[in-house]
């Protein structure tokens, strides 16, 4: 049995707005959903409402304003931005804990940030790693438990260009290592459906587990390839050696370039990343993410890369 009473947290976002629709568009349970919003987010309008949806604005760093709002609820799902994840998500866990909520999944929907190879190039310290460890070391006895989608990148945003190596407007592309090294990721529409499959599913095959989802297999170059097709035209190729990336990373640490340390660790892992024998480090290839089926509640097909990339570029 699953968990059906949920809170959402950040539901105006990117992948929140996705995991909403999700949520209210599922045929098989009837999720119960609350949504946590900020007391000052503004304007920014959650998608249209359905009227099993609750919306509360929140104090996040009110502790007991935050365990009110929990109470009724069975699992929290945060789909907060990195950066408000990192502060957030563990007021989240504490709060909810409180307040008998027994599952979080928190915002960590990236590469595998506890496989070895992240870990190094971002270093122990770094604020995602300790946030991921946060919620993998919980311990059984705990009364609230965790589960981490592990969804490597978010293909749609490369395809769109969010990442910067691409730039569909522009047809302009910069391929690292020639563009051959393999990764998986998903699209946020593919994420979302993961989550609440992950949700129906029975609680003890997802209590404190990191699972690996994955929609497409790809290298930089099958992306460039997805984009020129789509886009009918050729792009402008800048090669990059890895090494390079690697480079900025260390002055960037040593400099303490907040946004470089950020940034180059993703592009390495998710772009350019192999050991000295040539072969990918793996923290973002979860191949196994291939073939997670969500226990059967896993409706959603898997899209091609030029099937993304159509969407991205139409959109
Ligand atoms: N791997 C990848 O390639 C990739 C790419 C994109 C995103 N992601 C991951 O996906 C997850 C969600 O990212 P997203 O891009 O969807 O996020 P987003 O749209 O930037 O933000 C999500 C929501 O977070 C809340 N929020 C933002 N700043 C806040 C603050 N300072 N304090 C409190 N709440 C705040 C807002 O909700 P309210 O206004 O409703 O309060 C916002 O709508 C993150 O884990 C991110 O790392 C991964």
């Amino acid at each position: 049995m699953g968990f059906t009473k949920v809170a959402l947290v950040g539901a105006s976002g990117l992948l929140g707005q996705s995991i909403l629709r999700h949520l209210q568009t599922c045929t098989t349970s009837n999720f119960e959903i609350t949504i946590l919003r900020r007391l000052d987010a503004g304007d920014k309008a959650v998608a249209q409402l359905d009227s099993n949806v609750h919306v509360k604005s929140i104090e996040y760093y009110n502790h007991d304003m935050l365990v009110d709002a929990l109470r009724g609820t069975e699992v929290i799902v945060s789909a907060l931005n990195v950066a408000a994840a990192i502060q957030i998500d563990p007021l989240l866990l504490d709060a909810g804990r409180e307040a008998g909520v027994k599952r979080i999944f928190p915002s960590e929907y990236t590469l595998d940030i506890l496989h070895e190879a992240a870990e190094t190039f971002m270093g122990e310290s770094d604020a995602r790693v300790r946030h991921a460890r946060q919620f993998s070391s919980l311990l059984a006895t705990d009364s609230i438990s965790a589960t981490t989608m592990v969804s490597g990148m978010f293909v749609d945003f490369a395809l769109r260009g969010h990442h910067g190596n691409y730039n569909p407007r522009k047809f302009e592309a910069t391929l690292f290592d020639g563009g051959n090294v393999p990764a998986t990721g998903c699209s946020s529409d593919f994420i979302a459906a993961c989550v609440v499959a992950a949700l129906q599913m029975a609680e003890d095959q997802t209590r404190n587990k990191r699972i690996h989802i994955a929609e497409v297999k790809y290298t930089g170059r099958q992306i460039l390839e997805a984009l020129e097709l789509e886009a009918g035209s050729k792009f402008t190729v800048t090669q990059v050696p890895s090494s390079q990336l690697q480079e900025k990373l260390v002055l960037a640490k040593e400099q303490g370039l907040v946004r470089e340390r950020f940034i180059l660790p993703v592009m390495i892992l998710n772009f350019a990343a192999v050991d000295e024998n040539g072969k990918p480090y793996g923290a973002g290839l979860l191949e196994d993410g291939l073939r997670w089926d969500g226990g059967g509640f896993l409706h959603q097909k898997r899209k091609t890369l030029a099937e993304l990339a159509h969407e991205a570029l139409c959109a």
